[in-house]
């Protein structure tokens, strides 16, 4: 708790595009929450160097992350928005929980598994233990929630089994967190190939809705999205998996369910819908690039939130790492 409020963490990491997967699997629900919690929201650039970066790219793509969490409607002098980097004690942390994680919970992890297919020639040791820092970044703020889409469910669930371990051995010291999933929009799944989930790291750009495209790209993406030889709109994620994201997609961003959704297109065909969808995705959208390019033209008032922010941050966090410094039997600080 701060004050009276519970805390909540997440980030993203600053790496390609954000995509309408990003959006609506978590920072959408990040802004719902920001009124009722205490709310840490990271740009998580430690995590971005677990594969290759280009360091002028990968500066622009943290700054331009940290505009669009303020861009999709998170106010800055209420909610704290920081680089990971800036805040030593993420690493600090990491390492102490590092000691207490197996190989074999690491080795688990299916995200792990992934990436090191994808990036066969750099599996690095930072790729393995990256559950670690993020399970750092979660507990040095005593988050008791994380709203995140499913794809991180077991990352969190590694946190948990992580932080339980810690308390057993060293008493409470750190609270254990809680996922939290939006009703829609968990998983966004690619419009070329509905198997797969819609990632920054598609090769194919029409796969992906980046939160930077233009209404023309939006609309023409969705209308090469791929259905089935139906012609009904119906949810059924086995038979009809495209046409099932589609319903997920404006069910996430009317507020819509699915039923509604279907009765709404009842009898109606494929280009009606996929039209519908895309013109709903340009206008949420919409707002959101205005907002964007006034805080692009404006570094004054940016980096003045970075500054705030990240003492902000950093003063949460080394109470914590404090505490867990003490536990573990570090010798005490001589002022
Ligand atoms: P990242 O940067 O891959 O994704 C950021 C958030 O977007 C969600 N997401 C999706 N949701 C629905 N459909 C999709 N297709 C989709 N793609 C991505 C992710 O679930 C995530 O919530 N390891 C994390 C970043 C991280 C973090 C943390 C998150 C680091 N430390 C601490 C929470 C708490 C990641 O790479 O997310």
């Amino acid at each position: 708790m701060i004050g009276d409020k519970k805390v909540l963490f997440s980030g993203m990491q600053a790496t390609g595009s954000l995509t309408l997967g990003n959006y609506l699997g978590a920072l959408k629900n990040w802004v719902a929450l920001s009124e009722e919690y205490e709310c840490f929201y990271s740009v998580v650039d430690l995590h971005s160097i677990t594969v290759r970066q280009d360091p002028a790219e990968l500066r622009k793509k943290a700054r331009n992350l940290l505009m669009l969490y303020i861009a999709a409607g998170l106010d800055p002098k209420k909610n704290c928005i920081y680089y990971q980097s800036h805040v030593s004690c993420h690493c600090e942390l990491a390492w102490i929980l590092d000691c207490f994680t197996y190989m074999g919970e690491l080795n688990r992890m299916t995200q792990f598994k992934d990436k090191s297919a994808k990036h066969a020639d750099n599996i690095n040791a930072g790729l393995f233990t990256y559950p670690v820092l993020m399970a750092a970044d979660i507990l040095l703020y005593q988050a008791d929630v994380v709203p995140v889409g499913k794809d991180q469910l077991q990352h969190l669930e590694l946190t948990r089994d992580i932080a339980g371990r810690f308390n057993s051995i060293y008493g409470d010291v750190f609270t254990i967190p809680e996922p939290y999933l939006g009703k829609a929009g968990a998983k966004i799944m690619s419009l070329q190939d509905p198997s797969k989930k819609m990632s920054k790291s598609d090769e194919n750009p029409n796969a992906s809705i980046y939160l930077t495209d233009d209404r023309d790209t939006i609309i023409r993406k969705f209308k090469r999205a791929v259905t089935d030889s139906e012609s009904s709109i119906r949810y059924d994620v086995d038979q009809k998996p495209g046409v099932s994201n589609l319903i997920e997609i404006y069910g996430a961003v009317t507020g819509k369910s699915f039923e509604e959704v279907e009765k709404e297109f009842e009898g109606k065909g494929y280009g009606d819908f996929k039209l519908a969808v895309g013109e709903s995705v340009a206008d949420l959208l919409d707002p959101l690039h205005t907002r964007f390019a006034e805080l692009s033209g404006d570094k004054a008032y940016i980096d003045g939130i970075i500054k705030e922010n990240s003492e902000k941050a950093e003063y949460y966090a080394t109470k914590t790492l404090r505490k867990v410094q003490k536990k573990v039997g570090f010798p005490e600080r001589i002022r």
